[in-house]
């Protein structure tokens, strides 16, 4: 049977439309995904839309269509999937909190922690920033604002249900230690670490002042808002759709196949309910843990931080029009270590489309293709001996250590190294006085290409399907991973055909 590998973004809100910043999760989940596809994982890859958000609600205010919320939910949240969809994303699922199978998943998940006792009745008075839609304490605030949307929290004093979190303090520090893969980057270990140990207290998982959410089933007020209707937290909500989607309280079958979660991929700002609240939440349903949480960083656009006011929140798909699909996919991956933080500038994705993409990946695929017309008719030569196996070493460590701008880095560092042979061997001198050397060369090269481009799908679709049409390997799909990695796939005598230039230089 086929080992799985379920990989999860975070759900977004659809109080705005999707910008770059969001779609860079979706990328690096996305070239995860196909990696794994590649290999021979039964991959689930999912995301969707967080929709029971007061900040939604608002959203829906300020265009007039407070009357009709969803109506506004449904029309974002198509917007959202139109977006990913027209990037080219792959994911298998595209999940809704509103949507039946969700609230089914929530109702068996609340009674289940109910049952275990977890859940009691409160005041909440404190501080609740609808930005985060999270309850500060008070040791969270820098100068008495939200350190990440930089504005003054509301004072909240409600009458609420908790979720009693402290009490998986020790069971979540244990945890820990004993899978440190749980976490990751270690440093984002560290700071949940020490937000366990010293921090960490009861939640509040029921809202009891908000018009939106998913009714908390235990509350006799249950349907009626004049009395103050209980609410789930939307965080609570929100988190549990990674249980949903994969058949919790629907589809038994797939939830036994899929369940645990491989990997939750999520910007820096929300670890801590990915790594802290989560994980309780599930010791609590007795559920399994997700294996782990990668926390990826945030970028600035030009050196300042992305935002609406700023007018700086540049739409994916106008960028990916201008300069192709593949090729912010790769900015963005190259550019930001994976897991740090990083700057977006227009400048810089020129800088690397005509660097690494012209200059590099296209004109060598150029030069070997037309190289292999002029001297040999488009016939692929005998084959020669060659490796290639230290670069997929290299790569695969990488890839499974979640470094994908360093496994970019090592596909490029092949290209260059097949730059430096071509320059060596000077194909345009061998085909005077040795052809032998020159039919060697040759097979090293389209071999090396073909090793590329498999090494380059997972990242850029479009150019490996190009590259793999140029040398008649249009099938590529159905070759084993593992056959595919050995040296010699391409067979003497097969056709190859140059084609049009994978990465034209841009304009000036
Ligand atoms: N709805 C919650 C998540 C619930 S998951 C159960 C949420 N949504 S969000 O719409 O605000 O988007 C969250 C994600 O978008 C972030 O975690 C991050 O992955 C991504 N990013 C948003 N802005 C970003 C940058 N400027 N840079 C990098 N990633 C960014 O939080």
């Amino acid at each position: 049977m086929k080992q799985k590998f379920y990989i999860t973004t975070p759900i977004y809100y659809v109080n705005d439309k999707p910008h770059v910043g969001h779609t860079y999760t979706m990328f690096a989940a996305d070239a995860l995904a196909r990696y794994h596809r590649m290999r021979g994982f039964d991959v689930f890859f999912l995301t969707g839309t967080d929709e029971n958000s007061q900040k939604n609600i608002e959203a829906a205010k300020k265009v007039g269509k407070e009357n009709d919320i969803n109506g506004y939910l449904d029309e974002m949240s198509a917007l959202w999937a139109r977006t990913w969809d027209s990037l080219g994303m792959s994911h298998d699922d595209f999940i809704r909190t509103t949507e039946a199978r969700h609230k089914k998943a929530v109702n068996k998940f609340v009674d289940a922690v109910w049952k275990r006792g977890d859940i009691y009745k409160g005041l909440y008075e404190g501080w609740y920033c609808l930005g985060c839609e999270a309850f500060l304490p008070e040791s969270d605030l820098k100068e008495g604002v939200c350190p990440i949307h930089k504005t003054r929290p509301e004072k909240i004093k409600e009458e609420n249900y908790f979720f009693k979190l402290s009490r998986y303090r020790q069971a979540l520090l244990k945890h820990i230690k004993k899978h440190p893969e749980f976490i990751q980057p270690e440093g984002r270990r560290n700071e949940i670490v020490s937000y366990i140990k010293n921090f960490m207290e009861d939640v509040s998982i029921t809202r009891s002042s908000v018009k939106c959410g998913i009714p908390f089933p235990k509350d006799k007020n249950l349907h009626d808002s004049a009395r103050g209707r209980q609410a789930i937290y939307v965080w609570f909500d929100a988190l549990i759709n990674y249980l949903s989607a994969v058949g919790y309280g629907t589809n038994d079958k797939k939830f036994k196949k899929y369940w645990p979660t491989d990997l939750h991929l999520v910007g820096k700002d929300i670890i801590k309910f990915h790594s802290a609240l989560w994980p309780a939440m599930l010791l609590s349903a007795g559920l399994p843990l997700p294996k782990k949480v990668f926390a990826h960083g945030f970028f600035t656009i030009e050196g300042e931080k992305i935002s609406k006011s700023l007018g700086n929140a540049i739409d994916p798909v106008e960028l990916t029009s201008r300069y192709g699909m593949d090729v912010v996919r790769y900015y963005l991956l190259r550019e930001i270590g994976f897991g740090h933080d990083g700057d977006f500038s227009l400048e810089r994705l020129s800088e690397r489309y005509n660097a690494d993409l012209a200059n590099g990946l296209g004109n060598l695929t150029a030069r070997v293709l037309g190289m292999t017309e002029k001297y040999f008719g488009g016939k692929i030569p005998p084959k020669a001996t060659g490796r290639i196996a230290n670069t997929w070493l290299s790569y695969e460590v990488n890839m499974d250590d979640l470094r994908l701008d360093l496994a970019l880095t090592d596909i490029w560092d092949a290209i260059g190294a097949l730059d430096k042979f071509i320059d060596t061997e000077q194909p345009w001198i061998l085909i005077k006085i040795d052809k032998k050397r020159l039919s060697k060369v040759i097979y090293t090269l389209l071999e090396s290409l073909r090793n590329i481009a498999w090494m380059l799908a997972p990242f850029l679709p479009d150019a490996a399907d190009k590259i793999f049409a140029q040398l008649g390997q249009k099938n590529w799909r159905e070759t084993p991973y593992e056959t595919a990695k050995k040296w010699g796939g391409l067979k003497a005598g097969g056709k190859v055909k140059k084609g049009d230039a994978l990465f034209p230089r841009l304009e000036k």
